[in-house]
């Protein structure tokens, strides 16, 4: 009989957004007449197609495919050198210089996220601040990692700080954040810096929602912070920020300063380690789709997608005002596509997704599947169409 790996009897039975289709197939099934009006403001998917360059980067490198003088099979495993490249490049219009080698190229910041955990041993201390995106703390625990908290609550803005009493050894940080949307200032981010080069620790830094950075004063990136090259493993991805949820694509940026002596003493680099179990366990993200990102990326492609980003800053904005004139506290929104906002009434937020669900036809997600600080927050997307985004809104100002 195999052993299994019994750390997944410590995870919730299914992952949150699985939880919320669950819940809401199951509404549907029980109210039909009501399946047609529901308007969806849970996960983070997208509404708006892909830009018109990225389709026909997609049209050309299909018929790449198609002829023998282009054909291309298996690529390399980090990624064609020519994205790498984009990456890069993309990097440095937005002021932050990375090396195109550092760059690898995946199918999302999901799995990079989650697969990362490989390269840690067992015994960290692992720093994770809740609320949270869910991915960090269900892939640790699938692991058998263990994870300690720091509370992100009103007092801090949901932006916790380093604490030089706690010793970390692997952190995660997501800015502009998901859920709660707020985001941190490079002051913030360098005190980050600070603590984990003090403290020999690794930050792991999650900058999916980079492209919603509306103040320019605000970083993009954690390597907009000096000395972050040898703490700091970023990823981000084009799902939010060129539609990509269904098409994948993602980097994750794995500094060659990155390097860590072994038990025995011996140096240990995070770049050779990952590219080991990227070249071994990965076979690269299609070339169509690396082809497409990379015309996604150039300059022209970028500006595509912010007309799109904007579309999507309109719905948070009518979001927003909703919440204002019912004077209901909220974060995000203005740096990020997520609205976070304190459930009304005193509700807790799975109370909530269940009052909205119910008498509204709206779902969100609540704040408690991101972490106890979570339990009287909501979440709502700005991912959604404006038609729907308004009706949502209009059904929600009538209800409270
Ligand atoms: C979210 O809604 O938090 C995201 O869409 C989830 C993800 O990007 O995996």
């Amino acid at each position: 009989m195999p052993k299994l790996n019994e750390n997944y009897l410590n995870v919730q039975d299914s992952y949150l957004f699985a939880e919320i289709a669950r819940r809401v197939s199951a509404y549907e099934e029980l109210h039909p007449d009501k399946a047609g009006s529901i308007i969806r403001l849970g996960i983070g998917d997208v509404t708006r197609p892909l830009t018109k360059s990225a389709v026909e980067a997609l049209h050309k490198a299909a018929d790449e495919q198609a002829v023998p003088e282009t054909f291309k099979g298996y690529g390399p495993e980090q990624g064609y050198a020519f994205v790498r490249k984009a990456v890069a490049d993309y990097y440095r219009r937005n002021g932050v210089n990375v090396d195109p080698d550092s760059v690898f190229i995946s199918d999302g910041a999901k799995s990079d996220t989650g697969n990362i955990t490989e390269l840690f041993a067992k015994d960290n201390v692992i720093l994770v601040p809740d609320p949270v995106y869910p991915v960090y703390v269900d892939t640790n625990t699938m692991d058998g990692k263990q994870i300690i908290y720091m509370n992100g609550t009103e007092e801090n803005n949901f932006l916790p700080m380093p604490d030089e009493s706690v010793k970390a050894d692997i952190i995660y940080l997501c800015s502009p954040n998901n859920p709660t949307g707020a985001c941190y200032n490079t002051e913030q981010l360098r005190k980050w810096v600070e603590y984990a080069l003090k403290n020999d620790a690794v930050i792991l830094f999650d900058s999916a929602y980079e492209a919603f950075v509306s103040e320019p004063k605000l970083p993009r990136s954690i390597y907009a912070v000096e000395g972050a090259k040898k703490c700091a493993i970023e990823f981000c991805s084009l799902s939010k920020t060129a539609g990509f949820t269904g098409t994948r694509f993602s980097y994750t940026i794995v500094p060659e300063e990155l390097v860590f002596s072994a038990s025995d003493g011996r140096q240990m680099s995070l770049h050779d380690m990952w590219n080991r179990r990227q070249s071994t366990k990965f076979n690269g993200t299609p070339y169509i789709i690396q082809y497409a990102a990379a015309q996604v990326l150039t300059e022209e492609g970028m500006k595509e997608c912010m007309e799109n980003i904007s579309y999507y800053m309109e719905n948070a904005r009518i979001i927003a005002e909703t919440l204002k004139k019912k004077d209901i506290p909220f974060t995000g929104g203005v740096n990020s596509p997520y609205i976070w906002f304190k459930c009304p009434g005193g509700m807790e937020s799975w109370e909530l997704f269940d009052y909205l669900l119910e008498n509204i036809q709206v779902v969100g997600t609540p704040g408690g599947g991101f972490g106890v600080n979570g339990k009287n927050y909501f979440r709502l997307t700005s991912f959604g169409t404006h038609e729907k985004t308004k009706e949502a809104m209009e059904r929600f100002d009538r209800l409270f």
